[in-house]
């Protein structure tokens, strides 16, 4: 029970790998509440939810007082919410840039932002962005999703520096091919698996599980030196 007595706000904690970082850190005795725009039809499970749009800074301030308020501390934020608009950036549409900008990246800056004097009131605490493998590795069709996700890796080293004297620590998980969420697809895609298969020293994709035992290292007292750090979890990948 390496997070008993914690709280703990996962945005994007409804399903995919959001989902299983929630119950890795239930599972260690913590409180997590789940923060999405819907609940989705199995609602967070046994899981607590909050409704939230991280795109919208009023709405993500009032999910750090709720939560503060309903369980009267706040140790640990991942900011897992996330969208992806492929396409090539000549034909992509500005308004699907713009989505995935304001998702991924403004929203972990919001995120980040409004729970830090919740997170630095009871001794500080931990916060885990999430970036993605194509944050440093170029493929067609990737450009707003890309960026996105290495503009985060660069906030989470800058926020590290900035939080640490508040006794804050910001760290990143970049995931490569996971069979779950938006990966799943890619993850079982023939045509991709050919290709980029290969390239992945362990032989395999990787689990939500893999996932999520990467973010509970980054939760829990082992990692408490670590910051700034940007942690892959892709099984070894070059391209
Ligand atoms: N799965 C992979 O292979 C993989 C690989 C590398 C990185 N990642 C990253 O890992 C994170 C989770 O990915 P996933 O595969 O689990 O995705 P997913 O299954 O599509 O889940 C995305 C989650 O984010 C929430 N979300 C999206 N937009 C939101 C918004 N505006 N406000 C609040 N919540 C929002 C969704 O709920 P609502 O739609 O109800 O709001 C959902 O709970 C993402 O940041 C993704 O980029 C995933």
């Amino acid at each position: 029970m390496r997070l008993a007595g914690k709280v703990a706000i996962v945005t994007g904690g409804t399903r995919g790998l959001g989902r299983a970082i929630a119950e890795a850190y239930v599972k260690e005795g913590c409180q997590v509440v789940c923060a999405a725009r819907e609940a989705g039809p199995d609602g967070a499970g046994d899981l607590a939810f909050r409704q939230v749009d991280v795109r919208d800074p009023a709405s993500v301030r009032a999910l750090m007082r709720t939560v503060y308020d309903a369980y009267g501390r706040l140790d640990l934020l991942v900011a897992n919410a996330g969208v992806s608009r492929p396409g090539p950036s000549a034909e992509l549409a500005p308004q699907d840039w713009a989505e995935v900008i304001d998702t991924n990246l403004n929203g972990t800056f919001l995120c980040a932002r409004e729970a830090v004097p919740y997170l630095e009131k009871d001794g500080g605490g931990r916060i885990v962005t999430m970036s993605s493998a194509l944050a440093t590795r170029v493929a067609r069709g990737s450009a707003a999703y890309a960026s996105s996700k290495a503009a985060i890796e660069m906030f989470t080293r800058v926020a590290a520096v900035e939080f640490a004297p508040r006794g804050i620590t910001v760290n990143c998980l970049s995931p490569g091919f996971i069979d779950e969420g938006m990966g799943r697809e890619l993850a079982r895609n023939e045509r991709l698996w050919s290709h980029y298969g290969g390239k992945i020293s362990v032989g395999r994709a990787g689990g939500a599980d893999d996932v999520a035992r990467a973010a509970l290292f980054l939760a829990v007292e082992d990692s408490a030196y670590v910051n700034g750090h940007v942690l892959e979890v892709n099984g070894g990948l070059s391209w």
